[in-house]
């Protein structure tokens, strides 16, 4: 109970507005005589919550069997039925818990199932897709057909008759599952080869034709350590959750079935697909437990923003050359050439790693002098884009998870187009189902509000446009400017940092108000549109992101003397315009408070309050402009009482369209 509690915590960033534990209380009986041994606590709200709940029963009721051998457990982030105890999972198929479930992500055909089992006399008892699951495994239980069904051939039958995305333990499809791997001692083998059956089931439960028993888990198939007892395994959507136990895992792929027996995992799969890899490898990963504690900070969220410094430099570790100024990606070496030939550049993402993609935009204009588009994943896919064989598409993505984005990503791979990764994620969904890429390298980011992985996903692109005009004579001053000026940013993040208390005191004067405005063009548009999401995300205030050169054409008639306005005006090309739009929001007795370069005595003698911040190369000021903000909306959200890291209704992480 302790292990699955833990990993709960630390998956809480994945949804937190109710959890649950299904426990096999261990009394040794087999799932198939009677399933009465296993335990259900559900709770609305945090893990927390549940924790207290557990130690309550514990306390209450002496004859619950706490000494567990096997359990699972979830944490919820609402789809289908709010919030409450009987809607968290795991949910079963029957008053005696027989079948118990966790699932992450939306059976789209759940109603007609519901329909069906309804007719056959099944009740329900949430508003959940997922309960049908569970219930489809005991009618299709009840009707096997012969005795020797074994539970892995069952859950292979029951995910035949499930539409769309789902995880659950042990199979996978659409949403990330990962299997830790814990032994003291040498593993037979580093490999699990994948077992592959050619045969259907249809809606009865009946096979359609006659395929093979599951195979004989012999040496050959299943992973096991030398000395068969001493191995663990643990089953999570997210490497954080199982890291204190183990770094090492395997990585399902979609439509994989992992049954663990006796100690022995192996893994099935019904149809092989062309491509398809014959075995599952074991990982070792980098990831630290400290990485992902939050150390002397109030909230994860503070810790990321004030690791920027490092964060930053491990984004360009041996990938930048400061004496020769010359950048290397090696997860694009292979592909590169094809990409300085493509026609057009296509970034997708969504939330904050879109803004990335709005913050890059012009200097990969400039730097490859091809069209860029920037893209919401779920409205690139609401208008079927054309998407071509020479473009190269971009998907950008702190997790690597994003549903919209994994979708886009299909879509744009069947239709020809190259297709790069941007994660911050090794081994997530979008950096194994991309043609190359680069990893951001930022670490573990576990606050729900993205904010180094902005910063280091807006380094990557910086360092891929780069790389795209490396041989072009022309343009060696602009990279030589643009690399010196990676090369001063963490120190020059750090000044800004030094600003917290300043921009403390600014929240605490407006942290009562109902909403801000932020406005800025060019390079800054985007430090816009991610500092209003920034605040909108964990103060719950209402921000709006607006581009300078629309203030005459709608937002300025919301300015007056008591409208909270925050402006981005630096020293660049577009200075006199954002001098103009000053003077605009002035004249309507604004009273802006403006963020610009520590040097600009002219914007600060004509600004009532200013956020003085250093100067940088006009295509990485977006970096300097956009952590004030960062910290704005940390600040806002502490004075006005919220959880910073878990804000009500998000998730870290989109598994679902
Ligand atoms: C969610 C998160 C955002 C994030 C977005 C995209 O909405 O709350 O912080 O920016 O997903 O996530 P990704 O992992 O694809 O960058």
């Amino acid at each position: 109970l302790e292990i699955l509690l833990k990993g709960l915590r630390r998956l809480e960033y994945r949804g937190y507005d109710s959890a649950g534990v299904g426990i096999d209380a261990g009394n040794g009986k087999d799932w198939e005589s009677n399933a009465k041994t296993i335990q259900l606590i559900k709770q609305r709200g945090k893990v927390k919550v549940l924790d207290e709940e557990i130690n309550k029963q514990q306390d209450m009721d002496m004859d619950v069997e706490f000494d567990v051998h096997l359990g699972i457990a979830h944490t919820r982030w609402a789809t289908h039925g709010e919030p409450s105890p009987l809607n968290s999972h795991p949910h079963r198929s029957d008053k005696n818990n027989e079948f118990i479930i966790i699932h992450n992500g939306i059976v789209t055909n759940y109603k007609d199932l519901r329909k069906f089992l309804e007719s056959k006399g099944y009740e329900f008892e949430s508003e959940t897709d997922t309960e049908t699951i569970a219930k489809l495994v005991k009618y299709m239980y009840d009707n096997r057909e012969s005795d020797d069904i074994n539970f892995a051939t069952l859950v292979e039958r029951v995910t035949h008759n499930m539409k769309n995305v789902f995880v659950c333990v042990l199979c996978r499809r659409g949403s990330p599952l990962l299997i830790g791997v814990r032994s003291d001692h040498k593993l037979s083998t580093d490999h699990i080869p994948v077992l592959y059956r050619s045969c259907s089931y249809n809606f009865s439960g009946k096979d359609k034709k006659s395929c093979n028993a599951l195979p004989r888990m012999d040496q050959d198939t299943c992973l096991f350590p030398v000395d068969e007892k001493a191995v663990e395994y643990y089953f999570a959507s997210d490497a954080s959750a199982v890291i204190e136990h183990t770094n090492r895992v395997i990585f399902l792929e979609d439509d994989d079935v992992a049954a663990v027996m006796d100690g022995r995992l192996s893994i099935h799969r019904i149809k092989r697909r062309a491509g398809d890899y014959s075995a599952r490898a074991i990982q070792t990963l980098q990831m630290e437990l400290q990485q992902i504690m939050k150390g002397n900070y109030s909230s994860f969220m503070q810790k990321e923003i004030f690791e920027q410094p490092e964060s930053v430099v491990n984004t360009m570790r041996g990938r930048v050359n400061f004496d020769n100024n010359t950048v290397t990606l090696g997860g694009l070496k292979d592909h590169i050439k094809e990409i300085q030939r493509c026609r057009r550049l296509i970034l997708i993402a969504c939330g904050t790693s879109y803004h990335a993609g709005v913050a890059t935009r012009q200097v990969l204009e400039e730097l490859t002098e091809l069209p860029v588009m920037v893209e919401l994943a779920s409205d690139f896919l609401d208008r079927n884009t054309p998407v071509f064989r020479d473009d190269v598409c971009f998907f950008i993505s702190q997790s690597g998870e994003t549903a919209d984005s994994l979708m886009a990503l299909r879509y744009c791979k069947e239709r020809g187009a190259l297709t790069v990764g941007v994660t911050n994620t090794v081994g997530s969904s979008i950096s194994r189902e991309t043609d190359c890429g680069v990893h951001i390298n930022a670490g573990p980011e576990v606050g729900v509000a993205s904010t180094k992985a902005y910063t280091s996903q807006f380094v990557a692109l910086i360092m891929f446009a780069l790389l795209m005009c490396d041989d072009r004579i022309s343009v060696q001053p602009r990279r030589r400017e643009i690399i010196q000026g990676l090369r001063v940013l963490p120190d020059l993040i750090k000044e800004v940092l030094s600003l917290d208390d300043e921009i403390q005191k600014l929240a605490t004067e407006l942290y009562q108000q109902k909403s801000v405005l932020i406005m800025g063009r060019g390079y800054h548009y985007a430090t816009c549109l991610e500092g209003a999401l920034k605040i909108k995300e964990i103060t719950y205030m209402h921000s709006e992101g607006i581009l300078a050169g629309e203030l005459k054409h709608g937002p300025l008639a919301l300015v007056d003397k008591l409208m909270p306005v925050i402006m981005i005006i630096m020293r660049d090309h577009t200075y006199i315009k954002c001098q103009n739009a000053l003077q605009q929001v002035v004249a309507r007795q604004g009273r802006p408070i403006v963020i610009c370069d520590k040097d600009d005595y002219e914007t600060i003698k004509n600004s009532s309050r200013t956020i003085k911040v250093p100067h940088c190369v006009d295509c990485l000021q977006g970096i300097l402009s956009v952590i004030p903000l960062q910290l704005l909306s940390f600040h806002l959200a502490v004075l006005r009482g919220y959880d910073v890291d878990c804000p009500r209704n998000l998730a870290k992480s989109v598994t679902v369209e």
